[in-house]
This record gives structure tokens, C-alpha cells and sequence, in this order.
């Protein structure tokens, strides 16, 4: 398991970047739940953290492309396309302990 932070680092139905050893990670709390996925949009790599936190879904802030935390879907593609148009968005198994969030490698 790789320690990814503190849950007392992600605001409560915010969400944080967190920069690893070669992955950049968003870290998002949405009530009781955290989820962790990649960054970077699978469309052209728009930060997600500089994005929307709709619930547990996550809004592009380049073109809108919309993907579900929990399991990376595309809810809606970039510039209001099908979800088909990009690939979905890698997401890990997180695990809190004593207060810290760890995901399940790779
Ligand atoms: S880079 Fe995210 S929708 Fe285009």
C-alpha cells in the first residue's frame, strides 16, 4: 500500500492534488467517502483539481468532460459529447487508517 496523505489535508466535499513519486493524484472527500484517481483528464490532461466537485463527480475545468469518482466512468465528454468520445479515468483502492489514506498499488 502507498500512504497518499492525511485525511485531515482534504477538505470535507473538496478535493486536493497530491504529487507522489512519478503519480499526480486527486484526492476528493465527498460526506464519508474518499476516492482517489489520476489527475490528469483523459481528454488533454485538464488538472481535475482545479475543477468542479458536483457530489462524487468531478467536472473537467478545460472543456467540462464529467467522470464518477468511484469508479472512473465518463459521465459526460468534453464539450457536452458522448462518454464514449475519451477513455474512462484510473482510479485506485483507498484504504483510511488512523487517519491517513492509502491506495492499493498500481
Ligand atoms: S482536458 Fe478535460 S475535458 Fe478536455
Amino acid at each position: 500500500m502507498l500512504r497518499v496523505c492525511s485525511l485531515k489535508e482534504v477538505p470535507e466535499d473538496g478535493m486536493i492534488r497530491v504529487d507522489l513519486k512519478g503519480k499526480e493524484l486527486l484526492v476528493a472527500r465527498v460526506r464519508e467517502r474518499v476516492y482517489v484517481s489520476d489527475v490528469w483528464c483523459t481528454h488533454e490532461e485538464g488538472d481535475l483539481s482545479l475543477g468542479l466537485l458536483e457530489g462524487d463527480i468531478v467536472k473537467c475545468p478545460l472543456h467540462g468532460a464529467r467522470f464518477r469518482l468511484a469508479d472512473g466512468s465518463v459521465v459526460e465528454g468534453p464539450e457536452g459529447e458522448s462518454p464514449e468520445a475519451i477513455p474512462r479515468l484510473k482510479t485506485y483502492k483507498v484504504q483510511v487508517q488512523e487517519g491517513e489514506i492509502y491506495i492499493e498499488e498500481p
